[in-house]
């Protein structure tokens, strides 16, 4: 990558990442970041210097540097942008693993003195205040590499399982999942919403390519403020023709213990480093250090009958009754004994969207299915089997009162070539939040979108 020009003379040695600092071992190097803390002994700077890709320790000794060098770097405020030269050496204390033993440093730009986000431990609101900052400390960033891999992990599974992506609109004329969750907005004078899931495009995409997927951002007027409920998510939405709920089930459970394999293979030092910074309410949750959690989501998943789930929660003391939706502290209390996901199914279709398949043997039940994670995350998939016969579906339309007309080239789908077909949407900061251990999905997104925050 060739350099941008800097306003400071820059040392012309080979620049490293911090993460591939082991290739260097022994090498003198630059490297170009920012100053994330630092402390001082006697002859001794001790600068903890980050770079994006990771966070060192260069130590720089009075006799090693000028006069003026050492005095400015025991003067360098928080953040500062800065490139520090040095030799890479083992050291076996440190959780890299090396350290820098520094010669030399250059400032770019100094950070003014009062940057907000102190080593001490601040309140939720103040920090989500400051999020475009806060984006730069370790947990968070440790966090937001596990999304990243999960992301990847995703599409790795998808793309390496015959699934082509096909990508759906965000802007669209119907609703997916019922009409009190919309964004609307002025469409060059017509009415359009925020897609809240692209499923109904991925439908006509699967019949198009056989086995599809679409990854993107999703969007609910949710109006309720819970540890869960983003007003913008991510969800990753297969969708398959000829696959049925079996099917469905077969393949969420499949990509749920992808994923979690690929976190703990790649991702298990972030995972370290989030269960060492806790907060107070976090460690009272006493949750399991999350490899520990982790290592248990294998194959195969129970999968577990509607009406055998109310069945388990009466017997727990839960006064949910047959016909009603799961709430969350029904979920958590149900997966408690579970150290898996399960995969409650065939909801009644009278809680379930207008899409969904009857089941054939039972009409009053939905061939749908909703994967729960196990520690109180509760939902984390949902999806099933979709009404594929014409005349079923143009009476479900009717009786959800949905315009017909935003509707007529999905009752098409039915019309022309109709086959049994299935797929899910996977939340993906739901999936982070759990897979990290954290109380609430705001950490799991760069910017959160909530019912009271657009900011920044
Ligand atoms: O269960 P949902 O509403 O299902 C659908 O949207 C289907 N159309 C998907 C499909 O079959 N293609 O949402 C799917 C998942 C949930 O299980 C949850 O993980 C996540 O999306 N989700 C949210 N995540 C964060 N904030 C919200 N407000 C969410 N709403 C749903
Ligand atoms: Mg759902």
């Amino acid at each position: 990558m060739p350099s941008p020009a800097l306003p400071i003379a820059v040392p012309d040695l080979p620049i490293a990442r911090i993460c591939d600092i082991a290739s260097f071992e022994g090498q003198r190097v630059q490297l170009r970041g920012w100053l994330y803390g630092s402390r001082s002994k006697g002859k001794l700077h001790f600068l903890q210097v980050r770079d994006g890709s990771g966070l060192i320790q260069a130590v720089m000794f009075k006799g090693d540097v000028d006069e003026a060098t050492f005095t400015r770097a025991n003067h360098l405020t928080q953040e500062t942008s800065l490139i520090v030269t040095g030799t890479v050496r083992k050291d076996e204390r440190s959780p890299l693993g090396f350290e820098l033993a520094c010669d030399g440093l250059v400032v770019v730009t100094a950070a003014h003195a009062d940057y907000p986000i102190s080593p001490k431990e601040h309140g939720v609101a103040f920090l989500m205040d400051h999020r475009h900052l806060w984006l730069r400390s370790r947990r968070q960033h440790a966090i937001l590499r596990v999304r990243a891999r999960i992301v990847k992990s995703i599409r790795d599974f998808f793309d390496e399982g015959g699934f082509l992506l096909v990508d759906t609109p965000i802007f669209t004329p119907n609703a997916c999942e019922g009409t009190s969750t919309l964004f609307e907005t002025d469409y060059h004078g017509q009415k359009a919403y925020l897609s809240q899931s692209g499923q109904l495009y991925s439908e006509a995409n699967a019949m198009a390519f056989g086995k599809v997927y679409t990854f993107g951002p999703t969007f609910r007027a949710e109006k309720s403020k819970t540890r869960r409920h983003l007003t913008e998510f991510w969800m990753a939405e297969p969708e398959a023709a000829f696959m049925d709920l079996q099917g469905t089930m077969d393949l969420a459970e499949d990509l749920l213990v992808r994923i979690v394999g690929d976190v703990l293979a790649d991702r298990g030092a972030e995972l370290d480093l989030i269960d060492s910074i806790r907060t107070e309410a976090e460690h009272d949750r006493q949750l399991k250090p999350r490899r520990e959690a982790l290592a248990t989501v294998q194959k195969p998943f129970p999968r577990i009958d509607y009406a055998d789930a109310i069945a388990q929660l009466q017997a727990l003391g839960s006064d949910v009754q047959f016909g009603e939706d799961l709430g969350a502290d029904d979920e958590t209390t149900l997966t408690q004994k579970y150290d898996r996901p399960i995969m409650v199914n065939r909801y009644p279709a009278a809680i379930k969207a207008f899409y969904m398949k009857h089941d054939p043997g039972d009409p009053v039940r939905s061939m749908s299915v909703d994967v729960l994670a196990p520690e109180g995350y509760g939902e984390i998939v949902g999806g099933g089997q979709r009404e594929d016969d014409y005349a079923t579906l143009l009476a479900a339309i009717e009786k959800h009162e949905l315009p017909m007309a935003s509707f007529d080239w999905y009752l098409d789908l039915r019309k022309y070539g109709s086959v049994p077909h299935a797929g899910f949407g996977l939340g993906l900061e739901r999936t982070v939040a759990w897979i990290c251990g954290l109380p609430h999905v705001r950490e799991t997104i760069p910017f959160a979108r909530l019912m009271d925050r657009i900011r920044p």
